[in-house]
């Protein structure tokens, strides 16, 4: 049996899983369900990267340790993956134990070879993308290029990675395998950079405590890449090369990855493993960018897509079909709701839901819910059939999802057109042995197109195509078949069972009311202007004692429906206040955060509990009650105490 290895980036814990992360793992289970169903043998791969300066950040103004962060963020991508039906045969995280064995053991190979050196380091460094950035890359201001925020000068002893030494192995190897980077246009931006010569890498960091140390200079943690990428052979058992996992699936390997990320996957990966004398990635395949309404998605402009409010709207497989049609794999595209409201109602409720109703409705009522025999099943969509499972091969092996629906959609039409072109229900009406004889043949040709279109897109839709099968009263399920095991035309005698709606069609006027509706709110804010204070001075301002505090206790009180007992810790001293935010937090939700707090407030007795101070929050009032609100939280507390003053 032939191997199948595919891999999804592993995701970033510091933030929610966000459309870019749903588009890349719904493109790998695609095409590992369909290579399944080719009868591949495959491994699918995703998983969490939990290192690196944002998770140490992140953890720090949350107060608690980067161990505790990503135990309880990376669930979010588990549960995501589950709400998608995602078929992943394994989760690896960096900081399970047989990743960090796996990392630590391609270092020390490096090291001992000679291909790892120790060297210093200065240079402009992004934060938040834990990245140096060469002086003829930077933004205006230096700034970094990628997320457009101010580059720190940094500067450390660190070892480096004498990946240089490989570069022209490298260009050979892509000179003679063209295809092992897809579209070709990113084959092409990855050779000319190749061929522009590449530094030696920085592989460690003594800046950063949140890592894989180094062998034997524990000083020194593993820069998060170098880490990240050995989880692709980490998770097939390395430094076990001779693990039965490392030998099917290595040598097959395929990464689906971003377009941004493709340095690091097309030229950091390949070069470690040139110099571990492991083989290259059979292919690396890079996805284009979503945008939405044509901007880039940011959380600052709260533009984000959210993956989980889609499905909830608008369903799984409606979901994951417009992903993989709506652009052709490698582009960037825009994402828009009403584009996929359009492609549920058109292709999705239209063509594939009126063809399975149509057909089980005419099956019920005309042949008692059986499918009928007859002698020859060749029609032009048997002839049809054929050349569509070679064409839906063709596109799927080249990453061409967009083009592998197209394909099942004409087929689809052409279905639609075969019961128009027959007119069934005349034949029906006819009562000759001749119209009986054609009506079952026009209605077995129409379920046997119903079965091959429920196979085919399976791997894109494999709840629908259940639903598909489990309607044609076929029990098998259909993800678990194999393409070449479709033979056209012997389903007589099977019996059908009742037909339920697969897409409910969308209203488009009811939908564009609940989509103004959702907007209103928002306008409103964006639009009233809103009440202002009269001007102050900056000493009218230094008035108010503003100083960082911790909650280290939240009690209710219940005579008080809006209020909640807090204690808050000022370092030098602890207070007792009273806050009204009862309503939007649960006790055990305020403990440990660090909040800001105006301590030179004149105390005040609430409830029968003397208040001393006010923490800060913003809330959305209406009619001056609060309906929404957030606590005003510092970022992070490196090196400031609590008790600082705030200016
Ligand atoms: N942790 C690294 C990957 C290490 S792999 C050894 C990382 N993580 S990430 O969480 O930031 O991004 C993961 C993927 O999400 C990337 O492939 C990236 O291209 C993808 N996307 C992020 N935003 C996206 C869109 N708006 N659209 C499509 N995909 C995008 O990078």
């Amino acid at each position: 049996m032939k191997n199948f290895f595919i891999t999804t980036p592993i995701y970033y814990v510091n933030d929610i899983p966000h459309i870019g992360h749903a588009y890349t793992t719904i493109a790998c289970d695609v095409i590992a369900r369909y290579k399944r169903m080719s009868g591949y043998n495959v491994k699918f791969l995703t998983g969490t990267d939990e290192h690196g300066q944002k998770i140490q950040e992140k953890a720090l103004s949350k107060n608690i340790t980067p161990q505790e962060l990503v135990d309880d963020i990376h669930l979010n991508f588990k549960r995501l993956w589950k709400i998608l039906n995602i078929s992943n045969d394994d989760f690896i995280r960096t900081t399970e134990q047989r990743h960090v064995k796996a990392v630590q053991a391609v270092f020390k190979k490096l090291l001992d070879q000679g291909d790892i050196y120790k060297g210093t380091y200065s240079g402009y460094y992004c934060v938040p993308c834990e990245t140096y950035v060469p002086e003829n890359s930077m933004g205006e201001n230096k700034t970094c290029p990628q997320c457009g925020r101010p580059l720190k000068i940094m500067e450390e002893e660190s070892y480096f990675f004498k990946g240089s030494k490989y570069i022209p192995d490298l260009i050979k190897f892509y000179e003679q395998n063209a295809k092992a980077i897809l579209p070709e246009i990113r084959y092409n931006e990855i050779m000319s950079f190749l061929r522009g010569g590449v530094h030696d890498q920085s592989v460690s960091r003594t800046s950063l405590k949140w890592g894989i140390p180094v062998p034997g200079d524990e000083k020194h943690v593993i820069y998060v890449w170098f880490d990240a990428l050995v989880n692709y052979m980490a998770a097939l058992g390395y430094p076990d090369e001779n693990s039965d996992d490392f030998k099917n699936f290595w040598p097959c390997v395929r990464h689906m990855v971003g377009k941004d990320i493709i340095r690091f996957h097309c030229v950091t990966w390949p070069l470690m493993l040139l110099a571990l004398g492991i083989n290259l990635p059979a292919e690396i395949i890079a996805h284009g960018w979503w945008t939405y309404e044509g901007e880039k998605m940011s959380k600052t402009k709260g533009n984000v897509i959210d993956p989980f409010k889609m499905v909830e709207e608008y369903g799984l497989d409606q979901f994951r079909y417009f992903l993989m049609r709506e652009i052709p794999f490698g582009n960037d595209g825009n994402f828009s709701e009403s584009a996929l409201v359009g492609r549920i109602n058109s292709d999705l409720a239209n063509d594939l839901g009126n063809l399975l109703n149509r057909t089980l409705q005419m099956i019920n009522n005309y042949c008692g819910a059986k499918v009928p025999e007859c002698d020859n099943a060749e029609s032009d969509l048997s002839t049809m059939s054929e050349k569509i499972l070679t064409r839906v091969d063709e596109a799927m092996n080249k990453y061409a999802f967009d083009e592998a629906l197209k394909i099942i959609w004409e087929f689809i039409s052409r279905a639609n057109k075969f019961i128009d072109e027959t007119t069934p229900w005349k034949l029906a009406k006819e009562n000759s042995d001749e119209s009986k004889a054609k009506l079952n043949y026009v209605l077995l040709n129409l379920y046997e197109a119903l079965r091959l279109s429920g196979l085919l897109i399976a791997p894109f839709m494999p709840r629908t195509s259940q639903r598909i099968y489990s309607q044609l009263g076929i029990e098998q399920d259909p993800v678990t078949m194999l393409y070449k095991n479709f033979k056209w035309g012997n389903s007589a005698g099977n019996v059908i069972k009742k037909s339920e709606v697969l897409f409910p069609r969308i209203d488009l006027d009811e939908w564009q009311k609940a989509q103004d509706a959702k907007k209103a709110p928002q306008n409103q804010t964006q639009e009233q202007e809103p009440e202002h204070e009269p001007e102050i001075s900056i000493d009218d301002f230094r008035k108010i004692e503003l100083r960082v505090g911790k909650i280290i206790s939240a009690e209710e009180i219940k005579k008080s429906k809006k209020l909640y007992k807090l204690e808050i810790d000022l370092g030098y001293e602890k207070r007792t206040v009273c806050s009204g935010i009862k309503n939007f937090f649960k006790t055990d939700e305020l403990i440990g955060k660090n909040i800001i707090l105006v301590t030179n407030l004149k105390p005040a007795k609430l409830c029968g509990i003397e208040s001393n101070g006010m923490i800060l929050a913003a809330s959305k009032k209406i009619d001056g009650n609060a309906e929404a609100l957030t606590l005003v939280i510092p970022e992070n507390l490196d090196g400031i105490p609590l008790g600082s003053r705030v200016s």
